[in-house]
């Protein structure tokens, strides 16, 4: 054999120019092209690598192949960490001939078991599993149910240096034969190896071996799942095989997203970074923003942040009424239930007869202003809760003082300020942030509830894609009629061309009510965070995880976790651009070192807060009121954990008691019935 016959090991010359023949004129023969740009400097053919610029190259190819594999079983090879090019080359066969030739081929297998029979010796368990493996091809090809093909697998890795090409091919060597499947390097026919591995087709090496369809179809590296559209924002990358997951909820079932994760894993991070993406594609942001930590984002984007204090200047009615006319809907009577759920939450539980009474008392307060259900009276001045107070006091029947006792606060108390006097505000800038943080905790969800129905309220008025998302929703989803409301709103959302973001640390509040698992269903999109160890069994039983994706979960980074898309789900990791980051950190050490570098320029920013005079007038709010225990509360930003700061425990929420009985969606769906 002329084994050293063929050595090539010289360096070839630079190749000819092919755009430029030899026919040519003079002139352009010496212009510079292209390719002469491109091309490297010298190409090396050697026995077993090829250097092409600076760059060493080695060919492998496939010899063998494990007898079984399941569906993707190349990842491993698809995910080696070296740069490499992998080339694949299907033949397709006749069937005809290769069942002739099987049938010799089964023969002949079929005489050697005999053979070793007959002479008493043990039969080769080889030979015996090959005869089935061709049995049972035999059988399939006869039928049609499978096709036959020749596969050849090439695969050349790349380095700097001759050392680090010998280490590489160990490493991929061992890799491939962790699969159980056989490589050998292609000595001698390098610079053959470097080109079949070339994006031209071309197979010069022609090594393959015999696949049916099944088997071939296993081989097929691109299996994992991509969950992506053509347009919309994107909202992470795949961590699967690094493609980025982009959607436009607005093309979805409906426009709703639902997240859900422990406190610190990112959620907050997630919304605003969309928000942000979502923005400019034109949609209006509205964001009900309780921890006081889209501020940044609304200053770097011009947008109005409005915070309310107890002597704020902006003014919420919540007896507004949207003026809308819709056929079929009663404004007035909506209104009246949603105020009626409101005003559960404030006053605490009622029986029957305060209930009724309530409800004859806010039906006489807006007819008082002339207000009935006729359309044309609903442009008149809403009442405000001083009025029903009033009226309350006027009833004289003991009931209603007791009523309008528990209503004080709103009219003396620390709810004045904001929500007993006409709107003053419209909702004009494209980027609208309502901050309650300086609000007292135990009255934020009023103050929520209140500014959601007003936001929704006037939404209605003028249709417009917008985006609404409500962070820390279990403020809402703790109570059963705020948390209807808001299932309410994610089920006439679309109709609006508005997209709810709920956002919640608190799994089991959401998911363990009627109301939350509504809002649930009713969110086309959906993503986990991080979540802990006593929140993962809930979540796994209502998205039907795998074991590994709940480890996955429990075991999630800041930013990383699951997203779902109607049936399909991924892992994902939330990645902003350094400049989105800047905006979007809640991280104090981070947004410290920014000021420092660079004082935030505040001339941009509409924030509507004045702090006039201290609150004094607040009296003790009713003890029925008030929830039973104190919610975690999220740390504000300024003592926010830094985001290396991802092993802290797991501090788990307690489980707020549900102030009254929770009745199913469908039946009392209090806020907001349905519409035709
Ligand atoms: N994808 C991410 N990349 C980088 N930092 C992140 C990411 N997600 C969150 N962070 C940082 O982690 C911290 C906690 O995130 P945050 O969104 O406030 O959590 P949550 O709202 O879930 O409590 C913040 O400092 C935030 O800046
Ligand atoms: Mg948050």
């Amino acid at each position: 054999m002329k084994l050293f016959g063929s050595k090539k090991n010289n360096t070839v010359p630079k190749q000819q120019n092919p755009a430029t023949p030899s026919t040519l004129p003079v002139l352009e023969k010496g212009m510079v092209s292209l390719v002469d740009i491109i091309a490297p400097s010298s190409v090396e053919v050697d026995f077993r690598s090829i250097r092409v610029g600076e760059k060493f190259y080695r060919t492998f190819f496939a010899v063998d192949y494990p007898r079984y594999v399941s569906a993707n079983w190349l990842q491993p090879l698809i995910d080696f960490d070296n740069q490499q090019d992998i080339s694949m080359f299907i033949y397709p066969t006749s069937s005809s001939d290769v069942l002739s030739d099987l049938r010799r081929k089964i023969a002949e297998m079929e005489a050697t078991i005999s053979s070793q029979a007959e002479d008493g010796k043990v039969v080769d368990p080889k030979v015996s599993a090959a005869l089935d493996d061709a049995l049972s091809l035999q059988a399939e090809l006869a039928k049609g149910v499978e096709r036959f093909f020749q596969f050849g697998l090439y695969i050349t890795i790349s380095s700097k240096s001759h050392e680090d090409l010998e280490e590489a091919s160990k490493r991929l060597l061992t890799t491939l034969s962790s699969l159980l499947l056989t490589a050998k390097t292609a000595t001698l026919q390098m610079e053959d190896g470097f080109k079949t591995t070339m994006p031209y087709g071309q197979d010069k090496l022609f090594i393959s071996r015999n696949m049916d369809t099944t088997s071939l179809a296993s081989t097929f590296p691109f299996t994992s799942a991509t969950l992506t559209q053509e347009k919309g924002v994107m909202y992470g990358i795949n961590q699967q095989n690094n493609s980025l997951i982009i959607f436009d909820r607005y093309s979805l079932e409906n426009a709703n997203e639902v997240i859900l994760g422990k406190s610190g894993a990112g959620k907050s991070y997630l919304i605003k970074l969309e928000a942000l993406r979502q923005f400019m594609f034109g949609t209006e942001v509205i964001i009900i923003d309780p921890e006081g930590e889209y501020k940044n984002l609304t200053q770097a984007m011009g947008g109005e942040y409005l915070s309310f204090t107890q002597s704020s200047p902006i003014k919420i009615n919540p007896f507004d009424l949207s003026g809308l006319y819709e056929e079929g809907e009663n404004e007035l009577g909506f209104k009246i239930l949603s105020l009626h759920g409101l005003l559960r939450i404030v006053m605490g539980e009622l029986n029957a007869a305060q209930d009724a009474t309530l409800d004859r008392a806010l039906v006489e307060t807006y007819r008082q202003k002339g207000i009935t259900p006729d359309p044309e009276t609903q442009t008149k001045e809403p009442p405000l809760m001083e009025d029903l107070y009033k009226t309350l006091l006027g009833m004289e029947d003991q009931v209603a003082k007791e009523l309008a006792f528990r209503l004080e606060k709103f009219i003396k108390g620390s709810l004045s300020g904001i929500f007993n006097q006409q709107s003053n505000f419209d909702i004009k800038n494209p980027l609208t942030v309502f901050s309650i943080r300086e609000m007292e905790e135990e009255l934020r969800p009023i103050a929520m509830h209140i500014i959601l129905d007003h936001v929704w309220t006037k939404i209605r008025k003028n249709l417009k894609k917008r985006l609404l998302i409500l962070d820390e929703a279990w403020y809402m989803m703790k109570y059963p009629d705020s948390a209807s409301f808001v299932y309410g709103i994610a089920k006439r959302a679309r109709k609006y061309y508005l997209g709810l973001t709920t956002v919640t640390q608190d799994v089991e509040d959401f998911l363990s009510t009627d109301y939350g698992k509504a809002v649930l269903s009713n969110s086309s999109l959906q993503l986990l965070l991080k979540q802990g160890a006593t929140e993962i069994d809930l979540i796994s039983k209502t998205f039907y995880l795998s074991e590994g994706e709940k480890e996955l979960l429990l075991s999630a980074d800041i930013g990383e976790g699951l997203f779902f898309a109607g049936q399909s789900h991924v892992a994902i990791k939330v990645i902003a651009a350094p400049f989105e980051h800047e905006i979007i950190t809640s991280n104090p050490i981070e947004i410290m070192n920014m000021q420092k570098a660079q004082p935030v320029p505040t001339a941009t920013i509409t924030e509507t807060t004045v702090k006039t005079e201290p609150y004094v007038t607040q009296e003790p709010i009713n003890s029925s009121v008030q929830p039973e225990n104190k919610p975690e509360v999220q740390p504000s930003p300024t003592q926010q954990a830094p985001i290396q700061n991802t092993d802290q425990p797991n501090v788990s929420q307690p489980i707020p008691e549900q102030p009254v009985v929770k009745p199913p969606p469908q039946d009392t769906n209090q806020s907001i019935p349905p519409t035709q």
